[in-house]
């Protein structure tokens, strides 16, 4: 267990990140610790998620990004697939009237055509109940590559230029990043990786190119609010030169 000073910390509000991403690993090693079935580790991996995303509404954050599933994770057994899948159906279910009522929009990064029907059709639900809402945005990165997005783009601004709707000249950086899944948002500042892997699996490749990292020991279902803060209050002591001196 990582210490905590037990005092409040105190964050800067003027220097808060606007975008944080959270790779959510070691749901898997948390219940293997206890004896217990993998999923019992995803599901107490989703209540880590709801607290996380409270807290991140109560610290103004406006946009937060959760990596759930990877393009790779299909490699798993199907009943561990089929498990998160269960999981995160039943996830919008309980939580989706809490999350709309909290004036939060729902977001999926990755190609959400290839979930089983009954999980897509939860998810085109959510994404329509909340398409409106304005106090922060909720990204969930599901069957999320950074690779696939990519090509995904380049795929797009090839049919964009063959339609004449863009010029190959005014392809740049900005237009690019029109074409992710992201389109339209910051940059996560802060990115957080909880069980001590320290790797990107392939997660917002582009995006996190000037991000600041923060590699946590602790299994995600073990992460909480004071983690959290914790993690902002080393971010707010990062020198963030982007390339300057
Ligand atoms: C992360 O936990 C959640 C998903 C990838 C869905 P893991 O399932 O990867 O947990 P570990 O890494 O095996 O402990
Ligand atoms: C990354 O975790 C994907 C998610 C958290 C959804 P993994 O557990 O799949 O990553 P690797 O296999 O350890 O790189
Ligand atoms: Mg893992």
């Amino acid at each position: 267990m990582p210490f905590f000073n037990k005092r409040k910390i105190n964050l800067d509000l003027n220097n808060m990140p606007k975008h944080v991403a959270f790779i959510m690993d070691g749901n898997g090693r948390w219940a293997k610790k206890r004896g217990l079935p993998r999923l019992v580790g995803h599901n107490a991996g989703t209540e880590t998620l709801k607290r996380i995303v409270k807290e991140s509404k109560k610290l103004g954050i406006p946009y937060v990004t959760f990596y759930a599933f990877s393009t790779e994770n299909w490699k798993r057994p199907s009943d561990e697939v089929n498990g998160l899948m269960n999981i995160l159906v039943k996830f919008i279910q309980s939580e989706i009237n809490e999350i709309h009522e909290n004036n939060i929009k729902v977001n999926i990064l990755g190609d959400i055509d290839r979930l089983p029907d009954f999980a897509k059709e939860q998810v085109h639900f959510a994404l329509e109940l909340t398409a409106h809402n304005t106090e922060m945005q909720f990204n969930i990165a599901l069957n999320y590559g950074g690779r696939d997005e990519i090509i995904r783009g380049i795929k797009l601004i090839h049919q964009d230029l063959l339609d004449g709707k863009i010029l190959p000249d005014q392809i740049d950086e900005a237009l690019f990043s029109n074409y992710l899944y992201t389109s339209g948002m910051p940059d996560p500042d802060l990115l957080i990786r909880t069980s001590g892997e320290v790797r990107l699996s392939n997660f917002l490749l582009w995006q996190l190119a000037y991000s600041e990292f923060s590699f946590e020991k602790v299994l995600w279902p073990d992460f909480d609010e004071m983690a959290f803060r914790n993690a902002i209050y080393e971010y707010q002591k990062r020198n963030r030169r982007f390339g300057s001196v």
